[in-house]
C-alpha cells in the first residue's frame, strides 16, 4: 500500500461570496488572508500537488484537515473540486476536517466540511447520504485508516482543538476492533505539545496519549503547524510513531517550510506491518514537486 499524507490546503475562493458572511470572526480572517495568506497558498501551488499526486503509484490519499480557509461555501466548492479532480475516486482518498474547516460556528453547526466533501468523510459501513459521525474508520487491505476531527470554531486568536468524551471513547473502539490492521490515525491537531501551545493545542490531548497506551496504533498523522514534525507517543507495544507534515500548498520562501506531502509505504500484513516514508516538495523554479532534496 502506497498512501499520501497531504494537509492545509487552504483552498482560496472568495467568488460570490455576500458581505453578510463577513460580519463576524470572518472579517479578521478576511483581513489576514488579503494581508498575508492570498499570497502563501497560491491556488496554482494547490492545482501542481493535485496533478503530482495523479501522476504518482498511489493505492490512498488522506488529508489531514484546514481545507478551506474561512469556511465559505465557495471555497468548500474549491476544495472539493481539487479532491474529485484526483483520478482516485472517494474510496481512495479519506479527509478530516481542521479549525479552518469550522471557522465559525455557522459552519460547524451547519456541518459545512461534512456536507461538502461526504463522499471522503464516511465510514465504510455508513448509508450512502448519512453525514459522518466522527470518528470515520475505513479499511484498505492491511490498512485501518480511522479519522478524527479535534475541529472547534474557537475565538481569535485561539486556534484549539478538542476531541471529546464521546469521540475519544468510539475511538477507543474502533482502535480495538482494527487490532489486526495496521492502524493509522488521522488528527487535524498534534497530539504532542508544540509551542504557542496555550493558543492552538489539541486541548484534551492527554486522555489521548492515555488511550493510546492502552490500545495503542501504529502510525499518527497530523497537520495545522504547516511544518513537518515527528514525535513519538507510548504504545502497549513500544513507542508510537506521530508524524505531521506541512501545508501542501505552502509558497514559503524556506526549503523547511515549502509545500510538501509525504507519501508512505506500509509492507506486510496486519499489524506487523512496517513502512517507509519519503516527501516530495514544490520546487519553484520548474513549478513542479519532486522528491525532496533533504534525505
Ligand atoms: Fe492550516
Ligand atoms: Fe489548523
Amino acid at each position: 500500500m502506497r498512501i499520501a499524507h497531504i494537509s492545509d490546503l487552504h483552498a482560496l475562493d472568495l467568488a460570490g461570496a455576500s458581505p453578510l458572511r463577513f460580519l463576524s470572526k470572518r472579517f479578521f480572517g478576511w483581513l489576514n488572508l488579503l494581508r498575508k495568506r492570498r499570497a502563501a497558498h497560491p491556488t496554482q501551488l494547490l492545482d501542481a500537488l493535485c496533478a503530482d499526486l495523479g501522476r504518482q503509484p498511489l493505492d490512498h490519499v488522506v488529508v489531514t484537515g484546514d481545507l478551506t480557509n474561512l469556511s465559505l461555501p465557495s471555497e468548500f466548492r474549491r476544495a472539493r473540486q481539487a479532491l474529485d479532480s484526483l483520478p482516485f475516486g472517494p474510496r481512495g482518498v479519506t479527509a478530516i476536517p481542521g479549525n479552518h474547516d469550522v471557522y465559525v460556528w455557522d459552519a460547524y453547526f451547519g456541518r459545512s466540511f461534512e456536507k461538502n466533501l461526504l463522499p471522503y468523510a464516511q465510514s465504510d459501513d455508513a448509508p450512502k447520504d448519512e453525514l459522518p459521525t466522527w470518528p470515520i474508520v475505513r479499511v484498505r487491505d492491511q490498512v485501518a485508516i480511522i479519522g478524527c476531527s479535534t475541529a472547534l470554531p474557537s475565538p481569535m486568536p485561539l486556534a484549539d482543538g478538542w476531541l471529546g468524551g464521546r469521540q475519544l471513547r468510539r475511538l477507543e473502539e474502533l482502535l480495538d476492533a482494527t487490532r489486526e490492521h495496521f492502524r493509522m490515525l488521522l488528527i487535524h491537531h498534534p497530539p504532542l505539545p508544540q509551542h504557542l501551545d496555550l493558543l492552538r493545542a489539541l486541548r484534551d490531548r492527554g486522555r489521548l496519549h492515555k488511550l493510546l497506551r492502552r490500545v495503542g496504533c501504529e502510525l499518527v498523522l497530523h497537520g495545522h503547524e504547516h511544518r513537518d514534525l515527528r514525535g513519538m507517543l507510548d504504545g502497549p507495544s513500544g513507542p508510537i510513531p506521530v508524524i505531521g507534515v506541512g501545508s501542501g500548498t505552502y509558497n514559503s520562501p524556506h526549503l523547511d517550510r515549502r509545500a510538501r506531502y509525504n507519501i508512505y509505504t506500509v509492507e506486510g500484513s496486519g499489524k506487523d506491518a512496517r513502512f517507509t516514508v519519503e516527501q516530495r516538495v514544490h520546487d519553484p523554479q520548474s513549478g513542479q514537486f519532486v522528491p525532496s532534496p533533504v534525505p
